[in-house]
Formats: structure tokens, sequence, C-alpha cells
């Protein structure tokens, strides 16, 4: 078999070969391929035994993959934990980097590189690190990073975050690093893809394959790389103690439930979706990383139901977008934090005030400052302000989802969108 992706060979106990860029394989019926590198001399090639079972590409009870996608997220947040508790020293163990660890107590800076939904989550990831670490932090998108001549100082851990491990502008943004000597680790979810051969080292985001083309669990994986990497760095430099670490740790262990008692709410988004379906224009806002989650939100429901989405810092909307916004423009507001939570409630008045729908997405002990004020509420249990970006996005996919539905939507192939983008 011949394929651009090891899931499409799911079901089938067999040895996979990956070719790099410019190999050749000669397959003859019964015979073992031959593999040739650039030059046309015949090479040696390990293969990888695969037993990917087939219902990890499978729909089963769902009607679309993106759905069954986003309800595997309790699943993916226990599995990106499974093993890496360090519970004698309160940290967050790596077997699989292969580099010297040192360089965790060492770096000067972090410079995360990523496309699309892996740069929301890259972006979230650089507010958290900046903020536990100390470390100066940044995300970059990689098909501007690849060309505006980036100096990476030196001691600089370079992140290349890509769900695929196959897009192009990724793959030059991890070159450009590595040309510049910087240390390159990847997150990816697919084992043997370019982005994981290529990197120093590479953390699997243990998804399971995501067909949909739009990220979601991968998104959520990412996330909780990004805050397990948090505590790695925070433990290592003893930014936090061993009791901060511990109740650190003790938070990403809740989240499962609470993402899944967002699921248990669909019927609620369902419907919220419906009462909204023909609104042409949303925006989506958020302060602090609960920004990047707007800008997240944006692009779901932009991609898969086409509907015109702006994901906004809600605190620079006074300095041009609130122009656009009357009775037709509903804006979906995220309170789900408690250090900017007045900062947040004074932008929900500002759009009330210019007569948009108002939708919040909140927790419940936000009750009485909001209830008058906006027109729908989703719910969301509460969690520590660094992690509700989380139960937050869940709720967008979903309404993302319904919207899509509600409009007859090619939900898993939107048009005009692939999954893994190996073009410029
Ligand atoms: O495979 P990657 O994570 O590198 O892909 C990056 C983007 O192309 C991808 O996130 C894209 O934005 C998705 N369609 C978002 O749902």
């Amino acid at each position: 078999f011949v394929a651009s992706d090891p899931s499409a060979l799911a079901g089938q106990e067999m040895e996979i070969f990956f070719l790099t860029n410019g190999e050749v394989a000669y397959l003859q019926r019964g015979k073992k391929p031959l593999f040739f590198n650039k030059k046309g001399i015949s090479i040696q090639k390990n293969g990888n035994f695969q037993n990917l079972p087939e219902s990890a590409i499978a729909k089963g009870k769902f009607e679309h993959f993106m759905l069954k996608e986003i309800f595997e997220q309790p699943r993916v947040i226990k599995d990106s934990l499974v093993d890496r508790y360090d519970e004698k020293n309160q940290t967050v163990c790596f077997p699989e980097i292969t580099f010297d660890q040192k360089i965790f107590q060492e770096v000067s800076n972090i410079l995360i590189i990523a496309c699309g939904t892996s740069w929301h989550a890259a972006y979230i990831g650089a507010y958290v690190l900046e903020q536990y670490t100390n470390i100066p932090t940044r995300a970059e998108i990689a098909s501007e990073f690849r060309y505006k001549h980036t100096v990476i100082a030196p001691k600089t851990l370079v992140i290349v975050m890509s769900q695929s491990g196959e897009t192009a502008d990724t793959i030059a943004g991890l070159r450009e690093a590595k040309r510049q000597k910087a240390v390159t680790l990847a997150f990816c979810n697919v084992k043997g893809s370019t982005i994981d051969r290529e990197a120093d080292s590479t953390l699997l985001l243990r998804a399971g394959p995501e067909v949909a083309v739009a990220s979601t669990k991968t998104f959520t994986a990412q996330v909780m790389l990004l805050l397990l990497l948090t505590l790695k760095l925070a433990r290592e430099r003893s930014v936090m103690n061993e009791e901060q670490g511990r109740l650190f740790f003790h938070k990403l262990y809740e989240l499962p439930e609470q993402v899944a008692e967002v699921l248990e709410n669909r019927d609620a988004i369902q419907a919220l979706a419906k009462k909204y379906a023909k609104k042409e224009d949303f925006f989506f806002l958020g302060r602090g990383l609960l920004y990047p989650t707007a800008l997240e939100a944006a692009l779901k429901i932009k991609e898969i139901a086409y509907i015109n989405a702006t994901g906004y810092p809600a605190g620079e909307m006074k300095h041009g977008p609130i122009a656009f916004l009357d009775e037709e423009v509903p804006v979906v507001i995220f309170l789900a934090s408690g250090s900017l939570h007045q900062k947040i409630m004074s932008n929900l008045m500002e759009s009330k005030a210019r007569k948009s729908p108002v939708i919040a997405i909140s927790w419940k002990q936000f009750e009485k400052d909001i209830e008058k004020h906006v027109d729908d509420i989703i719910w969301i249990p509460k969690t520590d302000d660094m992690l509700s970006c989380i139960p937050v996005t869940v709720v967008t996919q979903l309404f993302a989802y319904f919207m899509a539905k509600e409009r007859n939507r090619n939900i898993d192939q939107p048009r005009n969108l692939a999954k893994s983008v190996t073009v410029e």
C-alpha cells in the first residue's frame, strides 16, 4: 500500500516505511520494496510496525468525526497526564526528550512556532509559560517567522507545534531555528512525520488520529503539553515550590471531569446555535489567555460554518471595532477569569450599550453580575484562571459545530481546506 498518512492504513498490522524528501521506493508485487536516495543509490530503511485499530478512525455512534473528536477530549486530557507525574519531586517527567534537559535550567527565551489552531494553542502557552516560569516567551505564526529574519537569542528553546507534523511553513520555521543552532522541541500528533523526524526531540500529543479538518482534540492536547512544560520549567528553576507543583497537578487531574461536564451541556449549546443560526457576523471577546481562546473560537466558526467571526482582545474593542456593533452582531464574551473579571465586565457593558446580543460563557459565581445584562449564558465549571481556556474552547467548538449543522455545511471536510497544509 502507498499512503500519504499512516492512519490511511489503520486496521492493518503492517510495517511502515517513511520516505524523506527525494527518496524513492520501488514496489513490485510479492517482493520487498527497494529504496533509493535522491542520487539513485540503493539504501536500507528501517520500518516501524503499526497496528492502529480501525476504530481509531471510525465515527462510531457520532454523526461526524468532528463531534466524535470533541467528545474524546476528557480521554485526551487523561492520556496527556499518564506517566508524566513525578510525585516524589512534584514535577513532570518527559523521558522521551533525548536532548540534554539541562537546557531547562539555562534557557533564556522560549519561541513557539506554529500555524492556525496550533498557533492559538501556542499563544495560550506563551501567556502561561511567561507568567509561571518568568522566561520571556512568544508565539510566532510560522509563515511570518520564516521570512522576517528573526535573530534567535542564544539559549532559546524553540518549540514547534503541529498536529500533522507536515505543515510546510512550520517545517520551514523548524529548519530556520536549527540553522540558527537553537534546541528544538516538537509537539506533534503524528509519529514519523517530517517535524517529528527533524526536531531534536518530540513530545507526541497522544490524541489519536484527528480526521476532521477542523482541529479540536489536538488543540487541547497541545495546551496540556504546554501546561506540563510550564510546570516542568517552573520546578526546575525553583520558581514553584513542591507544594505549588502538587497543587498544579491536582488542578490538571480535575480537568477531564470539568470538560465532561461541558459536554453534558451539548443540548443547551445546540439550542443557542439554533437561535443564532441566521446571524452573519460574530465577535468573540476575551482577555488574558482567553484572548487567544477567542481567536480559536472565531477560526472554528469561520472554517466550518463559513460565518464571519472575529476574535478580539476585549479591551481593544474601543479602539475601532466597537463601531461595527449593533443588534445584528452578537458578541460572545468569556467570563472565566478571576483576576480580570471587572475589566471584562466593563467590556460586556460596552457591547450591550451598542445593542449587540450578548452571549456569556461564564462561571456560575458571576451570575448576579451578568444575568441582567446578557441575552444568553452557557455555564462552565469553575477552574483555575490558567485552565479556563479549555472548557471555554470546548463550548465554542460545539457552538461552531452546531452552527455548521444548522447551515448544512460539510462539517468534516469544509470547502477549500485540507487537513495537512503541505504547501506554502
Ligand atoms: O497540522 P498543523 O497543526 O500544523 O496545522 C496547522 C493549521 O493548518 C490547522 O490548525 C488549521 O488551522 C486547522 N484547520 C484548524 O482547525
